[in-house]
């Protein structure tokens, strides 16, 4: 079933304005993001959002890890860094800047911790397998990658349902959706350890990794 959004994009204010109010109603976003929360190193200075949108993310870990000095977010959507500049006004540990995921992430610095929010899946798979080494890279020893993401179901029916619940029958046409396993698979090839997928709701899964802490050459703090 088409949906009334399908010909817009993340460009357009429409589709921004429309996803922000309904996925903010889902009570399976809210868990998923206190399980992003409880995956989170217990000390935090340097935190970056991929595909940040509104900055919905970037705030919660913010709040779970107050002490942070920097956070970075990076969309490429105006309305939705709009939007997140907006939401962190005044407060100067924040930096929302315009990048387009599919090109290789900018020099930052290295972080303790790199989330990322429904955003990796509108990446083709050769770029998200290249994304995910690039994280691994800017990971402190330790590091923790957070990857709240749309999957895809393991039956065009469970497909279905899951977009029904989340009140978007059909879709997104900008989905490029991936399986939790293919993934996983992906993020240890990048050299990310005690990676796995730590909470899931039908097509909504928490994928967590570690960059291997080489101080104490373990693969086994969490
Ligand atoms: C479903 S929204 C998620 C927003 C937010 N991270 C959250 O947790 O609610 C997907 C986000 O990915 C961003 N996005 C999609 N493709 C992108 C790309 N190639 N480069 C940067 N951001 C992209 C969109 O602009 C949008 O903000």
């Amino acid at each position: 079933m088409a949906h009334d959004g399908d010909a817009l994009t993340w460009q357009d204010a429409g589709k921004v304005d429309e996803y922000v109010e309904r996925v903010g109603r889902l009570a399976a976003r809210a868990a998923g993001d206190a399980e992003l929360v409880e995956s989170l190193p217990a000390v935090v200075d340097r935190v970056l959002d991929l595909g940040c949108g509104d900055g919905r993310l970037l705030e919660v870990a913010l709040r779970a890890r107050p002490a942070a000095t920097t956070a970075v977010g990076l969309d490429n959507s105006p309305p939705m860094i709009e939007r997140a500049r907006q939401r962190f006004q005044g407060d100067d540990r924040v930096r929302i800047s315009h990048h387009d995921l599919r090109h290789d992430l900018p020099a930052l610095g290295r972080f303790d911790v790199v989330v990322s929010g429904f955003a990796i899946h509108h990446l083709d798979h050769e770029r998200k397998r290249a994304l995910f080494r690039e994280v691994a890279a800017v990971l402190r020893p330790g590091g923790v990658f957070a990857n709240l993401e749309v999957v895809r179901c393991a039956t065009p029916a469970l497909q279905d349902e899951f977009y029904r619940r989340i009140e978007r029958p059909g879709g997104d046409p900008e989905d490029v959706l991936a399986g939790v396993d293919e993934q996983l698979a992906w993020m240890r090839d990048a050299a990310l350890v005690d990676v796995d997928c730590y909470w899931r709701w039908r097509g909504f899964a928490l994928l967590v990794g570690r960059a291997a802490d080489v101080r104490s050459g373990s693969s086994a703090s969490v």
